[in-house]
């Protein structure tokens, strides 16, 4: 069951909610619209994938941020994975527990890793300057900090547990780690790694250290182009491991971003007006690149759509979905074919939950834009729109 659904008169739907309705609802467009109950049915997968192994689900912060739906999946049982000290700050704010978060990252810096080893989270330790400067954050926190060495096919990991036994004091190697992309689609990497990654860990425990995790990272891709192509699902992810992990009795941690919330959320926009500029047509919308960033960055697709039916005799054309944003690279998506909508009617981009608020921008000074959720069959702010007020403020008293 997924939470966006047309029903068969034309409307798209959340949950019980007709997109439409929210729109009305909302205090400005665009705006972004989950579901929380699918945010919940996305970690229940995953929970139920973990069955029968000790692990940790560590929810890539970066992939949305919103206080809120931290909240959620800190309440349903998750961990974080963070990328820099605000994340981990904000990771606590919303309740997580430091045993169950990863600080990640390859430019780690002093004062941020001095507040991990404060807070007792993970550390992945991803290079040699890398792995100094948590040795000097684990003196500064007086704290032990626990490791996981991050594997990467060029490093030679020796010189790691070379130096860590140098420093008995500071860090405890408690695993390897490692993280094969985004968007896989196809678990046997996921295999091969685990497979290369058990080696590492017994090559690393015949040195007396007593590894207990198994970090694969995040990656699982999903079906922005809405195909309806059987893609796996965390259960395929888990079990091509399974046996490997309970082979050598380890923890297993996992760091999913997009797979838990890319698809429990549209981006819900007002159509400002349809032109053709010689052969293109165009349908020009509120929201632009500034708040979701994707199709201009990498040329994702996401899949768009309208949110209401179109008039009886709306011609089906091929469009480019631009904002209004003054530059070529403003699109959302290109050459999608879709009946004619009327001015100021609704239109979606699908899959919003990972990477686009998150990476949104005031360019062209669009405020960021609100977000809500559907819970319960009620439309409810999970965050307020920025305004123009919010950004005169950083100029107060210069
Ligand atoms: N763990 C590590 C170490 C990572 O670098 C990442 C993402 C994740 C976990 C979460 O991966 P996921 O499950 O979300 O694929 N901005 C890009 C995606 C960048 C992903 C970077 N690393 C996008 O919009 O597609």
């Amino acid at each position: 069951r997924h939470c966006f659904s047309k029903s068969s008169d034309g409307f798209l739907y959340c949950e019980g909610v007709r997109v439409e309705d929210a729109m009305e609802l909302a205090e400005r467009s665009p705006f972004y619209l989950y579901s929380k109950a699918q945010i919940s049915r996305n970690f229940e997968a995953y929970r139920q994938a973990l069955e029968g192994l000790r692990s940790i689900i560590g929810y890539a912060v970066k992939a949305n941020n919103n206080l809120k739906i931290l909240e959620h999946l800190c309440g349903l049982g998750c961990g974080a994975v963070l990328v820099s000290g605000n994340e981990l700050r904000l990771a606590l704010k919303a309740g997580f527990d430091p045993e169950r978060c990863i600080f990640n990252g390859n430019g780690k810096i002093l004062e941020d890793l001095v507040l991990a080893a404060k807070e007792g989270v993970f550390i992945n330790v991803d290079s040699e300057f890398d792995y100094e400067n948590i040795v000097t954050a684990a003196r500064v926190a007086g704290r032990k900090v626990k490791v996981l060495l991050r594997i990467n096919p060029d490093v030679d990991p020796q010189w790691f547990l070379d130096a860590i036994k140098s420093h008995p004091n500071e860090l405890k190697l408690v695993g390897a780690h490692c993280h094969l992309g985004s968007t896989i689609t196809k678990v046997d990497i996921f295999r091969d790694a685990a497979v290369l990654m058990v080696n590492y860990i017994d090559e690393i425990r015949s040195q007396g250290f007593e590894l207990e995790y198994l970090n694969i990272g995040g990656g699982l891709g999903i079906d922005y182009h809405h195909t309806g192509a059987v893609l796996p699902a965390p259960m395929d992810l888990i079990n091509t491991v399974r046996e490997l992990v309970l082979s050598r009795n380890l923890n297993l941690i996992i760091e999913p971003g997009r797979s838990l919330i890319a698809n429990t959320c549209c981006f819900v926009n007002r159509v400002t007006g349809v032109k053709t500029n010689g052969t293109k047509n165009f349908i020009v919308i509120d929201g632009s690149m500034a708040e979701l960033i994707r199709p201009s960055l990498y040329g994702a697709y996401q899949h768009i759509e309208l949110v209401s039916p179109p008039p009886q005799d709306a011609e089906v054309s091929t469009f480019d979905i631009v904002g209004p944003v003054c530059e070529s690279a403003d699109f959302l998506g290109k050459d999608r074919v879709l009946p004619t909508p009327e001015k100021g009617s609704g239109l979606v981009v699908h899959d919003a939950g990972a990477y686009c608020m998150s990476m949104a921008s005031t360019y062209n000074l669009k405020m960021r834009p609100p977000e809500y959720w559907v819970d319960n069959g009620s439309v409810v702010k999970i965050r307020h729109g920025e305004t123009f007020e919010d950004y005169l403020r950083f100029f107060d008293g210069l």
